[in-house]
């Protein structure tokens, strides 16, 4: 496990996209997971600005989002393809037949089957990049009695919601479940690059990294990874 404090958001964003760039850069044809949130913003940020300055092709690499709201559709503006639209693929040069975020509108079940077979027919994933919930949740496996392997449809925990509604305009009504990669396939990355930002994650990332590995904090499973970087800024 490697820790690297950043001062602030703006370090901790330009030190993991740093990560990702060398990642890139040493193998055009990466597979990346990728993450949603408000924390990676800042790491699609210098992605673009990269990309646009020519430092940066994304021209081989695919990507496979961790998750994705059900019933939202891909247009809708909180749907997280939306958000990888808005804040990435519509920044680079990623060819949008590489880029993979569950379906929100499939039939759960199936879409999970799809989704599995699809990580799998890529190889699995070079570099993982994952945020934080509140609760220690990562992708949206929820704290709960066992570890998901798979992808799997989740009912979301109340601080879920609590903490993601500031997202969705008031009286709009919020999903409440969501359909997301299991910790089997996350866990099988190359490498994971953990990112968290500010005081309120503080706790929570303690716990995960230097408690009990439990499926009450999803996030602790990744003390087992052989290849965990985390980059925390502001804390
Ligand atoms: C959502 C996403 C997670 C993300 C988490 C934290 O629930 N499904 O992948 O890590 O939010 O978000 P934020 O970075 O906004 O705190």
């Amino acid at each position: 496990m490697k820790l690297i404090r950043a001062r602030d958001y703006g370090e901790m964003s330009r030190r993991a996209a740093n990560l990702i760039f060398a990642q890139v850069t040493l193998k055009p044809d990466s597979v990346l997971g990728l993450a949603t949130g408000s924390t990676p913003i800042g790491i699609y940020d210098c992605l673009a600005d990269w990309f646009a300055g020519g430092d940066l092709d994304f021209g081989e690499v695919t990507t496979i989002n961790l998750d994705e709201y059900c019933g939202l559709a891909p247009t809708h503006p909180q749907s997280y393809r939306y958000f990888m639209q808005t804040h990435l693929f519509g920044r680079v040069n990623i060819n949008p037949a590489r880029t993979n975020v569950p379906l929100g509108m499939a039939e759960p079940e199936a879409e999970s089957t799809r989704y599995d077979a699809l990580i799998a027919g890529c190889g699995g994933i070079d570099m993982q990049l994952l945020g934080i919930g509140h609760n220690g949740h990562i992708g949206f496996n929820e704290p709960g009695s066992s570890f998901e392997r798979g992808t799997h449809c989740v009912e979301l925990s109340q601080s879920t919601l609590e903490a993601n509604a500031r997202f969705f305009k008031e009286g709009e009504e919020m999903p409440r479940a969501a359909i997301t990669m299991g910790m089997g396939a996350i866990m099988q990355a190359g490498k994971i690059l953990l990112v968290a930002s500010g005081k309120e994650k503080a706790g929570i990332l303690d716990k995960a990294l230097n408690g009990p590995v439990t499926p009450e904090i999803p996030a602790s499973l990744l003390q087992l990874h052989p290849n965990l970087i985390i980059v925390t800024g502001d804390m």
